[in-house]
């Protein structure tokens, strides 16, 4: 126990010492005892105090709890309510100590989704968490683009549990996945009666964001009725529910995905362009898994721990002839399939190492795969015989090089006659490329 003679005695104590509790009296020269509980509250949220309050004015408790007092105790004390002031004692430490404990458990579920469960060290990726770590911490919007299954709710979450707002929630919409109708109600909510459904009033997400992050996934989905009204929720933070006059005003960050090409449904008139800019603030693109082959192995080795441990399995790994067909895939379903892909080969499995036999088909036959993306056409527009001559050369030399310049096997990568391939090559005048 150690004794204060005034509040800024009693700060130093605080800030220097690990305390378990704090009683102090109201009336003390200087700043007074409710004052200080204030201080010690702004210092450490979890510290519990109790006041003393020796002229039993109502106001003064009143006023303690209101600063944030665990409770407060009359004075004089007597004989016969020690045992309750010991009780009140043991019960203000208790609380404080579930208080820390609880607080812990929140930060590490915070620190769970700041950066360790993100695995990759491609540069790619490397990049995206970069500007991540930059931006969280201040309010802008932003809009984070990429294929599906690259992680872009996993950005989203770093985001938030990496801002000033990580102790606020983080409200999830997904944009795509909500009939139209009802979309507007979730966002802003409803009054009762505000359409035939509506049998109560309903708190929208935008409302329950407030002071946290909302994440508008497969923002490229809303309609534009709503890109409207969510244009104006991004210039002023109003809106009003859906059935009522009443603007309400919110605190939140917005955070909104997408997969798809947004620059395309502008210019096709199904995309707004001053919602784009707004949200276009700070623009994350996460890549494709298959632009970033070298981390595959860590997510899959980071997969088989997860999976192993969840479901009690004993995969040992997985061997080299299977982790270069795991690499070689071009995963259009990008980090998700590949989640998918290993818990369905642990589960099979079981114990033991995954080697080819275990793999999917498609993995294993790596055949039928790559689709190419062709580029958007500028408005400038393109040569077409060139690019397709372009493309078709590159493919062939790929395969040649490949393979040694063995035009057999190059034929059989390609999937063409040899002959074909022959013409093809005769045709192009193909030469070893120098490097
Ligand atoms: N870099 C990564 N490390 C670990 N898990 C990842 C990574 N990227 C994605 N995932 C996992 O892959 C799945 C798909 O990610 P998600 O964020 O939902 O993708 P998206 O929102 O882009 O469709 C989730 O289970 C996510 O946890
Ligand atoms: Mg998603």
């Amino acid at each position: 126990m150690t004794c204060a003679r005034d509040a800024a005695e009693a700060m130093g104590i605080v800030s220097s010492q690990h305390l378990d509790l704090v009683l102090c009296d109201v009336k003390m020269p200087g700043v007074n005892g409710i004052e200080l509980v204030r201080q010690i509250k702004d210092y450490d949220a979890d510290l519990p105090c109790i006041v003393m309050t020796g002229y039993g004015t109502p106001e003064n408790s009143v006023e303690a709890l209101r600063a944030g007092a665990f409770w407060y105790l009359e004075k004089p004390f007597e004989q016969g309510n020690l045992d309750a002031v010991r009780r009140l004692v043991e019960q203000a430490i208790e609380h404080g100590r579930l208080k820390a404990e609880n607080r812990q458990l929140q930060n590490q579920l915070r620190m769970r989704y700041r950066f360790e469960n993100i695995v990759g060290h491609s540069p790619g990726l490397r990049q995206v968490l970069e500007t991540v770590e930059k931006i969280a911490d201040s309010d802008s919007t932003i809009l984070v683009r990429g294929e599906s299954g690259t992680g872009k709710e996993l950005i989203a979450r770093a985001i938030h549990f990496n801002s000033a707002r990580s102790e606020r929630m983080m409200v999830t919409v997904n944009c795509g996945a909500i009939p139209e109708e009802l979309l507007e109600s979730e966002l802003f909510g409803h009054l009762r009666g505000a359409f035939t459904s509506a049998i109560a009033h309903r708190e929208g997400r935008f409302a329950l964001a407030d002071g946290g992050t909302i994440f508008l996934d497969e923002i490229g989905d809303m309609s534009q009725t709503l890109q409207v009204k969510l244009l104006r929720v991004l210039q002023d933070r109003t809106f009003e529910p859906v059935g009522s006059s009443k603007t309400v005003k919110v605190d939140v960050r917005v955070v909104a995905a997408t997969h798809q090409d947004l620059e395309d449904a502008m210019a096709r008139g199904r995309f707004r362009e001053d919602l784009f800019y707004r949200l276009n603030v700070i623009p994350i693109e996460v890549p494709p898994l298959r632009e970033r082959r070298e981390d595959i192995p860590l997510l899959v080795h980071h997969f088989l721990d997860v999976v192993n441990q969840e479901k009690g399995k004993q995969i040992e790994g997985v061997s080299p002839d299977a982790m270069q067909l795991l690499v070689d895939w071009y995963w259009p379903g990008n980090v998700r399939e590949l989640e998918n892909v290993m818990e369905r080969m642990v589960l099979l499995k079981g114990e033991g190492e995954i080697g080819t036999e275990d793999l999917p088909e498609a993995v294993r036959d790596g055949r039928d795969t790559p689709r190419a993306r062709a580029p958007r056409i500028p408005s400038s527009g393109i040569a077409y015989n060139e690019l397709v001559g372009d493309f078709e050369t590159d493919l062939i030399l790929q395969a040649l090089e490949q393979t040694g310049w063995n035009k057999n096997r190059a034929a059989q990568l390609l999937g063409l006659n040899r002959t074909t391939l022959l013409e093809k090559i005769k045709k192009k005048n193909l030469e070893p490329r120098d490097e």
